[in-house]
């Protein structure tokens, strides 16, 4: 398999074999502060670092003599069973990362049978998603003053195939990026952005769009999305116990355990550190999932022993994306599979309802 570089050029080089090595070839290319909008946090990005060891401070403690040479790593979310509890957590801007990186992303993910979230500042458009073949996706909503808007982005979400809302909640304003401070990196505000443009947005181009962001989120917001959503509706952004009770008090389906990668509020908890506070006060009542710092399959077998449906990557596959295209990312997802059917094995887990905590020392 062939690298390609961010325009497109084969070079003779072969795609990295382990994240860690995807992320640094990643971090080495000149890429003018792209390398550190992606993989930087907000602030001093301590909790996009403390995101990462949180997972690996997770010890573990495996049965042996399991039977478990060939797991079962399929898992079930919202009544569809996927291959393996990972999902691909939604990224605006992939075409900043490669060229056409709007379509392939889904693109992998439907050839690797991964679920995708689409993201409102995507740089593919419904339509693109809708000629994927056999492509499982959630729609990410970020949620605009325009209410029309938010309504419309979520009826053409799910014309085109979408199973599922993500609303957004932790983006009231964005973090401040100290890395982009330094590096001057900014988005190109003038670019298109497809998703507005085909739910008719009167001004389609980014920077006016994320003017117009609604900065004063609150609960009657979700309850307005939630009664207006022709699909079921899942939170991404809380890390606290009682605000996900509460969101499913208001008929979400599910929440997102996320700090949005660290790059929003920094010094939040770690999102290991605050998941199983979560599932247990949800109770079985939704489905409970988790990003941030996610870094192998192993780190997806331990988010799921400590109660969680499945985790989310973001960084990971734009690593893969920018370091080889599609193939790239395709790369990275087998890669997490592989890891994470091997460390069934280690575990001793026959299935992935196996994975409890009982695992866990
Ligand atoms: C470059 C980049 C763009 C992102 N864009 C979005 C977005 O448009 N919507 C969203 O809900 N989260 C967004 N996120 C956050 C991810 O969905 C996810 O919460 C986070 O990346 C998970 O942490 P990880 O990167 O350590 O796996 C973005 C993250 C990155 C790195």
């Amino acid at each position: 398999m062939l690298a390609l570089d961010p325009v497109g050029h084969t070079c003779a080089m072969p795609l990295p074999r382990t994240l860690e090595d995807f992320r640094r070839t990643f971090i080495m290319m000149e890429t003018e502060g792209l390398e550190g909008y992606v993989d930087g946090g907000s602030g001093r990005g301590i909790t996009a670092v403390r995101n990462v060891e949180a997972w690996e401070a997770v010890e573990l403690l495996p049965h042996v003599l399991a039977g478990s040479g060939t797991p079962d790593t399929s898992a079930s979310l919202l009544g569809v069973t996927d291959q393996f509890p990972l999902l691909v957590a939604p990224t605006g801007f992939q075409e900043y990362v490669y060229p056409d990186g709007g379509r392939a992303v889904p693109r992998a993910c439907a050839a690797a049978g991964v679920r995708y979230t689409h993201s409102t500042f995507a740089t593919s458009g419904f339509a693109d998603l809708a000629a994927i073949d056999d492509l499982s996706w959630w729609f990410q909503l970020y949620v605009f003053t325009d209410k029309g808007l938010n309504r419309a982005l979520m009826a053409k979400a799910a014309e085109a195939g979408a199973s599922a809302v993500v609303m957004t909640v932790d983006l009231a304003v964005l973090g401040q990026r100290d890395r982009d401070l330094h590096t001057g990196f900014s988005l190109r505000g003038r670019n298109i952005v497809p998703c507005a443009a085909e739910a008719g947005a009167p001004d389609t181009r980014l920077a006016p769009l994320w003017a117009s962001l609604d900065h004063d989120l609150s609960w009657e917001t979700l309850s307005t999305v939630i009664a207006e959503s022709p699909l079921p509706v899942i939170v991404k952004g809380l890390i606290r116990a009682d605000d996900a009770c509460q969101a499913l008090d208001l008929g979400a389906a599910g929440v997102i355990v996320s700090n949005h990668g660290g790059r929003q509020l920094d010094t939040a908890a770690a999102t290991a550190r605050a998941l199983p506070a979560v599932v247990d006060a949800v109770a079985g009542r939704g489905a409970v999932l988790v990003d941030g710092g996610i870094r192998s399959g192993l780190d997806v077998a331990k988010a799921i022993a400590l109660g969680a449906d499945a985790a989310l990557v973001g960084r990971a596959p734009l690593w893969g994306l920018g370091v080889g295209g599609e193939p790239g990312v395709a790369a990275v997802l087998r890669i997490l599979q592989e890891e994470f059917q091997r460390s069934m094995t280690l575990l001793g887990a026959r299935t992935t309802a196996d994975l409890t905590r009982d695992l866990l020392y």
